[in-house]
Parts: C-alpha cells; structure tokens; sequence
C-alpha cells in the first residue's frame, strides 16, 4: 500500500527517487503572497518527505528591506498556509537556510551584490554554484530580470554548475507579446533551462487523467470519436478577483485560465500516448493536439461579466463594483467556447471549455459524455424517462476523483433504467494531501525535468488560437455586461451555445 501511494504522489507514471543536487533556491518577487502561501509550504513539504538535497539553501529577493522580519514571516506562511505544525522536528533547521536579500531588480550592482551573496552561501553551505532562480514577478520584469541574471554570468549554460529558471504566469497577453518574450529569454537561455510554471499541471488529479488513461488498458480502446459524444472542461470559481482589480482588468477569463489552464489539461485529455514520459514526447504530444484545433470561429464563444449576487450564503457584489475596476469595464469574467480537434481521433466530437468567476460553486472537472448505445432494448413507457448515456467525471477539483455513471436496473416487477455512479475519491483511497501542486514541480525544475512544464512552441500554439477571439472581442466591445448574476452558472448565451448543438452543460 505505501508503494502505492508513493508512486500516485510522484504522478506521471514514474517514481521520483532522485534527490536534486545540492542547490540555492531564488525566488525573485520573494515579499509577495505567492511565497509565502504557496512556495515556502512547498519547499518544506518536499523537506519534510527527504526529496530536498542535504545541502540546501532558499534567498528571498525582492526590493523591500524587510531581511529582519522575512524567515519569521515565512515561517508563519509554512504553519499557516502549508498546515505545518510550529514543533515539526525539520522546521527549525529548514528555517535557518532561509536568507533574504534586497535589491532593485533593475540594478545591475544589486545582481553583482547578489552573485557575491550566493557565492558565500556556497561557501557556508555547500551549495555548489547550482540555482533555481523563480521569478515570482510581474511579467514585466520577466525578461529583464533574466537578462540581468544572464549579464552577471549567473546563468550560463555552459557552467559545471546549473542554473534553471522559473518564470511564471502569464506568459504574454497575446501570440505576439508571447513571442517576444520567448525570443528574450531564448537570448540568453537555453529553452531546457527555462520553466514556464502552469501550476494545474502540479495538482495530482491532472497528472492523474494521463495515468487513468494510459496505465489502464480498459478506457484508451474507447477514448475516441467511436465512443465519446463530446466532452466538457469546467474550470468554475465561486470566488471574485479577491483585489486583483488591476491586474484582472487586464486580463480577463480568457487570458486568466483558458489559455493556460484549461488548455493545458486539454491536451491530456487529447493526446496520444506518449512514446516515454520525458519532457520531449510529452510536449510533442500535447503540442499535436493543440495545432490539431481548428480556428475557433467567434460564433462559438462567449463572454460574460457578474454583476450583484448571491454566492453560497454571501452577497456578492459585481465585477464593476470591485476596487480598482472601472465601473463600466468590458472585460470578460466568464469565457466560454466550443473547440474541434481535427484529427484521426477526435473528428467531430465538439469539446465546450469554460472558466468563470463567482460563479454557483467551485468546481475543476472534465466530463466525458460517451453515445449512447445503438439500440435502446429497455424504453421506458414513461416519458419522463429519459436513457441517459455514459458519463466519466474526472473531478479536478474539489472532492478530487473520478466518477462513472451508467444505467442499472431499478428493482421491481417492471425494466426501468436508471443512471447509477461508481465512484473513486483520493481522499478515500489515499487519505487527504496537504499538497498545492507546487512541490512537484519545484521538485522537477531543481532536477532539471520539464515534462510538467510549458514550452516555448505550446506557449505560442495556445496563444495562436486564442489571440484572434482576443481581437474580435476587442473589436466588438459586449453591450450587454453584467450578463450573469453571481453565484449563477454563467451568462445564458453559454446554454445557447450547447443548444443549438442539441446539447446542455452537464450538470456539476
Ligand atoms: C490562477 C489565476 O492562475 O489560477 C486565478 O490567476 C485563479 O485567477 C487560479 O483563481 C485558480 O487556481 P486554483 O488552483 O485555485 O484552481
């Protein structure tokens, strides 16, 4: 059983059992709420599970003095935000390898300082030269900050030591914007140094949908236009923008989760079977996928922005309501579109995407709805009984897990058909993970495996079919915004868009 669980905790087919090279771990952007919620919890998970090297050490960089207060304030994000306990035995000595140093990032002296800072920690702690730098950052300074970097010599390729980096969301607002940064962090990395973090692909339910298909040899035989009717990606929030105002102004759902996210587990869904799971054949595999997408004609997506409602027990206000929102903003918190991978696989089998925020509840999930049978032996002559078809729910988020429903027999003297579910829950089958996707791939990047990993072309397949929706949208600004209530499931032309295909969102 320990076994098993190892091998569903390392996800993706293969056990982790290296351990990465003694290293210095850079968070660039370290005073933000991504470190302290979310990378911190992370890096101590991984010590906590002995997967951090022996000789290890983590430096906050960010432009704020704030060295006196950083390692307690980082503790504090560890117990609160990664459930750790304050007597954990590893907390005290992890903490003391947590260093801050503060610099402008646009200071060529600060990176020199910076070099000089790491260097004595090699010193102190033998950590070998090798870095893991995480721009933590807006993406404005993304290139800078690595050509700076790259302008000290602290990431040359060609050293004995490695220098990996890894830069975060969102990567470009646009085809074009995207191709630019590529070309400027290219400059001066090599595309196996650079990271660009999707974090749904950390989560284990992600990682799970290519062991459920490709480690089972029951489901691939049907995973296919024979079978499946057409499938549906939910990526629904029940929460607002929490004061993102500025930066959500910009983006919107479409750039927000669509492009990435959901996108990102399309293609495990889609692809075909790997020939190993290394960086090279998987990227090759999901880049197929999305160039396989037919040009998404305006017709079938939609837009939609919240206005006042009630989520749960709360009373929510709208979007153009939110602080630091324009009160007539046009930008979209609900996106939704209808996808055709043209391929020998999927050929007319219509793929509905959406993301949405504030939206009824939160919930992550992909729906597989198969056809129904070629013959209905068991009618009912009650019309309200309806033969429903297969459905397999791989349940993202919350609730993680995956659910298959069929038809069974009601008992009773009549045959009346009735869909009934077998269900997997991790928590049941595992026990509940404190893991936030994160140490997967902080662990990765420091082993230098990029399989979970966005690279340069997929970055740019994804922008190419959502870049020109981007600029009809722009072109024709909505007219009808707020069109959906919170804690509603969405504007009502994403029902319309189903409808005229003969079909509804399933229910979730
Ligand atoms: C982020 C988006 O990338 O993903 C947020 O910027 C969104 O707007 C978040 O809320 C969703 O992530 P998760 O892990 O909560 O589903």
């Amino acid at each position: 059983m320990a076994d098993e669980v190892h091998v569903a905790q390392t996800g993706v087919g293969k056990k982790q059992e290296r351990i990465p090279d003694p290293c210095i771990v850079v968070i660039f952007g370290a005073s933000g709420d991504l470190t302290k919620r979310k990378l911190l919890p992370a890096l101590f998970h991984l010590e906590q599970q002995g997967l951090l090297p022996e000789k290890f050490s983590v430096v906050g960089v960010a432009r704020r003095d704030i060295s006196a207060t950083f390692a307690a304030d980082m503790q504090d994000g560890i117990e609160k935000f990664g459930g750790v306990d304050a007597s954990d035995p590893k907390l005290k000595g992890f903490m003391e390898r947590v260093e801050y140093f503060a610099t402008n990032f646009d200071d060529d002296a600060g990176y020199a300082k910076l070099k000089d800072f790491l260097a004595g920690i090699d010193q102190k702690n033998g950590t070998k030269g090798n870095r893991l730098f995480y721009l933590a950052v807006a993406p404005e300074y993304f290139a800078d900050i690595t050509q700076r970097l790259s302008k000290q010599g602290m990431t040359n390729p060609e050293a004995p030591s490695w220098a990996h980096v890894i830069i975060e969301k969102p990567f470009g607002t646009d085809l074009d914007s995207a191709r630019k940064l590529n070309d400027e962090i290219n400059a001066v990395l090599k595309e196996e140094q650079i990271f660009r973090i999707d974090h749904y692909l950390g989560k284990e339910t992600v990682q799970n949908i290519l062991v459920f298909r490709f480690a089972n040899a029951l489901f691939e035989p049907i995973w296919n236009r024979n079978y499946i009717d057409h499938v549906e990606i939910t990526a629904a929030e029940s929460i607002g923008i929490e004061g993102r105002g500025p930066f959500y102004e910009q983006a919107g759902a479409l750039r927000d989760v669509l492009q990435n996210h959901v996108m990102e587990v399309l293609s495990f869904v889609a692809m075909e079977p790997p020939d190993s799971f290394d960086a090279s054949s998987v990227r090759t595999e999901k880049l197929k996928v999305w160039r396989a997408i037919e040009p998404i004609p305006v017709e079938d997506t939609v837009r939609g922005q919240y206005g006042p409602g009630k989520v749960g027990d709360e009373q929510a206000i709208g979007y153009r309501q939110e602080d630091r929102v324009n009160p007539e903003s046009t930008t979209e918190t609900y996106a939704a579109m209808k996808l055709q991978i043209e391929n020998w696989r999927w050929a007319g089998v219509p793929i509905y995407i959406r993301a949405g925020k504030r939206l009824a509840k939160r919930v992550t999930e992909v729906t597989v709805i198969f056809k129904q049978p070629p013959l209905h032996l068991f009618k009912s002559n009650d019309p309200n009984v309806t033969v429903e078809p297969n459905v397999l729910k791989l349940r993202i988020q919350p609730d993680e897990g995956i659910m298959l429903t069929f038809g069974a027999k009601v008992p009773g003297p009549t045959t009346n058909v009735k869909p009934v579910v077998m269900d997997f829950s991790y928590a049941d089958s595992f026990g509940k993970s404190s893991a936030n996707g994160y140490e997967r791939l902080l662990l990765d990047a420091m082993l230098g495996d990029g399989t979970l990993f966005a690279h340069r072309d997929g970055v740019e397949a994804t922008w190419a079919l959502m870049t020109p929706i981007l600029e009809a949208w722009a072109k024709n600004p909505p007219t009808d915004f707020p069109n959906y209530p919170a804690g509603s499931w969405g504007p009502e032309a994403a029902d319309a868009l189903l409808r005229k295909d003969g079909r509804k969102w399933h229910k979730l």
